[in-house]
């Protein structure tokens, strides 16, 4: 192992190139601000447990274009600087693009469960350079074996949103495949990303599953086994939803007026939680700053967290969380064939800002797929 470009990189360097093509951010802002470049830095293996992966596919979220905007800003440079030593608008020029499938070219030396060639796929967490770029530097923990039966453009529909479904409804929500079987789930937004991927783990897993979603989008869920539909565009959804029986656990990906509403439709004192994806803590740090936004979104959430604790239901907030180990879990359940990845459109590599004004309209009915390397598949 050589030592290559910057003094704590470990790179193994007959390879060692310093430059990539790549989609990069030198501020935020519209979409005016994607940037092609051919001379974006190669990524480095800085720690011995991170690999370089040769990207083939990336799928865009929501999130990408909420972080072109400048979402986040303040939490994740203090998560890329924790000691403040740089300089504000030290992430640019930033990659965006937080799924990624690819192959390995370069493992560190502690990497045990991968080697280069390997077919892998994971979710970028947002702190670090995105997969908009011929390659990327990852962890061994956040990365997995990619699906067998799903081509790299496929692949790359699913890490991100199946993540945060994983951790929103196994980590917070106590959910696993074993105790699904008699429980009622409600999905508020069943039909943008996280709900499609959520509705499919949870079929998987035997749950009764009630999504929201406009009337458009009925067949499209319908087709991925939803059990019960309330077209949210035909009337307040909470009046035809609380004619149901009541719930073992609400997933909001909606938020705003539904917080008001969705609580009520748990069973009480039974364990029932409501889990929500839509949280102010990025805006609260954004506007206020890490430590007085961390206080304010404390001092929120263990408000709203008792104040429904004595109604008899739990109120949490989820998160996006990276992770290999659960990647491996849903790569078992995609080529089991209980999951499979639904992509709307597919963009070339020239053609990434077309991809993110398609994201920002919204109502996709599947994942955009960013086609960054042919012959992957
Ligand atoms: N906390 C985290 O770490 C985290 C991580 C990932 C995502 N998120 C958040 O989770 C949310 C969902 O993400 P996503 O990727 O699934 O977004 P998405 O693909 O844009 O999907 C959102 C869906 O919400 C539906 N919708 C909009 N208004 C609705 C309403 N009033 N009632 C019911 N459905 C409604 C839309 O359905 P129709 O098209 O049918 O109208 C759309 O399909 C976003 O707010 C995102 O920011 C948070």
């Amino acid at each position: 192992w050589l030592v290559c470009r910057q003094s704590r990189s470990i790179s193994s360097s007959s390879r060692c190139m310093s430059i990539m093509p790549a989609w990069v951010i030198d501020r935020y802002g519209s979409n005016d601000v994607l940037r092609y470049t051919k001379n974006a830095s190669f990524p480095v293996i800085n720690y011995p447990n991170e690999v370089i992966v040769k990207v083939f596919a990336a799928g865009l979220n929501p999130i990408d274009v909420s972080m072109r905007g400048g979402y986040g800003a303040n939490t994740l440079s203090m998560k890329r600087d924790p000691l403040n030593i740089k300089l504000s608008g030290s992430e640019f020029p930033l990659i965006l693009g937080r799924d990624v499938s690819g192959v390995i070219m370069e493992c560190g030396p502690d990497v045990k469960y991968f080697k280069e060639g390997d077919e892998v796929w994971a979710a970028i967490p947002p702190w670090k350079q995105g997969s908009l770029a011929e390659f990327v530097v990852l962890s061994g923990n956040e990365i997995s074996l990619k699906p067998k039966s799903l081509s790299h453009v496929e692949a790359a529909a699913i890490p991100y949103v199946a993540t945060t479904s994983w951790s929103a409804l196994v980590n917070t929500g106590g959910l696993n495949k074993d105790n699904c079987a008699s429980k009622r789930i409600l999905i508020l937004g069943g039909s943008g990303g996280v709900g499609t991927f959520a509705t499919q783990m949870l079929k998987a897993w035997g749950a009764h599953v009630t999504v929201t979603c406009s009337h458009n989008a009925e067949r499209f869920v319908g087709e991925l086994g939803v059990d019960h539909v309330v077209d949210y565009t035909a009337g307040p959804a909470e009046e035809a939803l609380s004619a149901l029986e009541k719930f073992d656990l609400v997933l909001d990906n909606v938020g705003g007026d539904t917080e008001r509403w969705a609580l009520g439709l748990l069973k009480p004192w039974s364990g029932a939680k409501y889990v929500t994806l839509v949280t102010p803590f990025l805006q609260n740090t954004d506007r206020l700053g890490i430590a007085d936004g961390m206080m304010q979104t404390a001092a929120t959430v263990a408000t709203k967290t008792i104040k429904h604790l004595v109604k008899g239901v739990h109120y949490r907030w989820g998160f996006f969380a990276p992770s290999g180990p659960a990647l491996d879990e849903i790569t078992d359940m995609v080529d089991a064939g209980q999951i499979r990845a639904v992509v709307e459109e597919v963009f070339s590599f020239s053609q990434v800002s077309q991809a993110f004004e398609k994201v920002e309209k919204g109502h996709a009915r599947g994942k955009t797929v960013i086609e960054i390397s042919k012959g992957g598949d």
